[in-house]
């Protein structure tokens, strides 16, 4: 049969500092709602130590999701839900009908995907993270982040580049800016940690 999993380097690297935040800040029940799951590797990662959390992986991208599908396959965790077909610009998200069985969204994560979408991504993050989470749930938003409008690493200086030559609406965001756009959502910035390769957790709470 073919594997259809897909490899991204980078989550080897970052997937342990992320785990060690998730681990001193996620709630002890309910559900994690991954946003972005990319390749699926950091789902079935964070699965696992995350017990009696369930987590539940979702993408826009139907090869994306057929990856995660592949991971789930090879790295089964009983608390690991099937991948779910979640575009965040969209105004309902499939877990907040009545026929999701997931079971209640308590946090949600996600990493990497504002900077390498348009806005409406983060727009549609924060304004999604309003309807789903309880009041006092969180959103962990991993990536690179500005702070003032300046890059904080010339890596980052040079990734934006290459996001611009993608496409003109993609950007390292500015931390600031994603605050705002938090906080017009009741979503308020608890926290922030320094992660590998210049890249940071920035943690959310519903108020
Ligand atoms: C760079 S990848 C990051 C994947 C993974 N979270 C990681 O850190 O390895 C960006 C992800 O954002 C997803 N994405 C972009 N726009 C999206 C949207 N509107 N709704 C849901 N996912 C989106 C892409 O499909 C892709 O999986």
């Amino acid at each position: 049969m073919t594997d259809r999993r897909q490899f991204a380097p980078a989550t080897e690297r970052n997937r342990g500092p992320i785990l060690s935040i998730l681990k001193d800040h996620l709630p002890d029940t309910g559900t994690v709602l991954e946003i972005a799951s990319g390749s699926g590797e950091h789902a079935v990662f964070f699965a696992p130590a995350l017990r009696p959390l369930n987590w539940q992986p979702s993408n826009y991208d139907p090869e994306q999701l057929d990856s995660v599908e592949d991971w789930l396959v090879h790295q089964p965790s009983d608390n690991l839900l099937p991948a779910i077909s979640l575009d965040v610009t969209k105004s309902v998200w499939p877990v907040e009908t009545s026929d999701y069985g997931g079971g209640p969204i308590t946090a949600i994560f996600n990493a990497n995907m504002i900077h390498i979408s348009p806005w409406q991504a983060c727009e549609g993050l924060m304004a999604g993270a309003q309807r789903v989470l309880p009041v006092g749930g969180q959103l962990f938003l991993y990536g690179p982040f500005k702070e003032n409008g300046q890059h904080t690493a010339p890596s980052n200086e040079k990734f934006e580049t290459w996001l611009k030559s993608l496409d003109p609406d993609f950007a390292v965001r500015d931390i600031e800016v994603v605050c705002d756009e938090a906080r017009k959502n009741g979503l308020e910035h608890m926290a922030d940690h320094s992660m590998p390769a210049n890249n940071y957790i920035h943690i959310f709470k519903k108020t």
